[in-house]
């Protein structure tokens, strides 16, 4: 009935494509939330007090769930949008630098997964060297980072 709008664009725009697409951002969003909440507890922990042990240990706690929880969120956000790029094909011929683009930064996001995990290692072992300043800017690259990425995806400049 809508022209452009169906299960039927062409180019590989099936119905399946269009769940998997679906369930891909959500994944990604769920994913993205903690790394948006995890170093917002670590800006919390920066600045716990040294005798406030039963405050320093929820928030360890909080923490260590989150890291876990958003860690298995990431691993079919990630998928899905494998079997979007290399079984439907989107983004994969030549000429498709937005995709590339995108590849890049998202090996930047999981390389700041990583980073969490290794800040949260050092609060655990109480050898936290930074403070919550340092990781109220910290918690700033995931946002900069989903911007860019939607951005390449919809707008796809390039
Ligand atoms: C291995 C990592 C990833 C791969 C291979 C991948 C691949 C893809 C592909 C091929 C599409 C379809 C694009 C289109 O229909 O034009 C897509 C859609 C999308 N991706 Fe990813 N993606 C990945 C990670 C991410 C991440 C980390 C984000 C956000 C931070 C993201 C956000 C989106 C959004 C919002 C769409 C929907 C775009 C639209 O339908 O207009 N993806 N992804």
């Amino acid at each position: 009935m809508f022209a452009g709008t169906g299960r039927h664009q062409g180019g590989g725009y099936t119905g399946n494509m269009l769940w998997i697409k679906a369930f891909h951002i959500v994944m990604v969003a769920s994913w993205f939330a903690g790394l948006f909440y995890l170093p917002r507890i670590f800006v919390n922990l920066a600045m716990v007090p040294p005798d406030s042990v039963a405050e320093w240990d929820r928030l360890l706690l909080m923490a260590r769930k989150l890291l876990r929880f958003t860690t298995l969120l990431a691993v079919p956000a990630l998928g899905l949008g494998l079997v979007l790029w290399l079984y439907y094909g989107i983004g994969l011929a030549p000429g498709n630098a937005w995709m590339h683009a995108k590849l890049g930064l998202v090996a930047v996001a999981l390389a700041y997964h990583w980073q969490c995990a290794v800040l949260l290692r050092q609060f655990v072992n109480h050898k936290n060297t930074r403070s919550h300043v340092w990781y109220r800017w910290f918690n700033e690259a995931p946002v900069i980072l989903m911007v860019i990425i939607v951005v390449l995806v919809v707008v796809k400049p390039f």
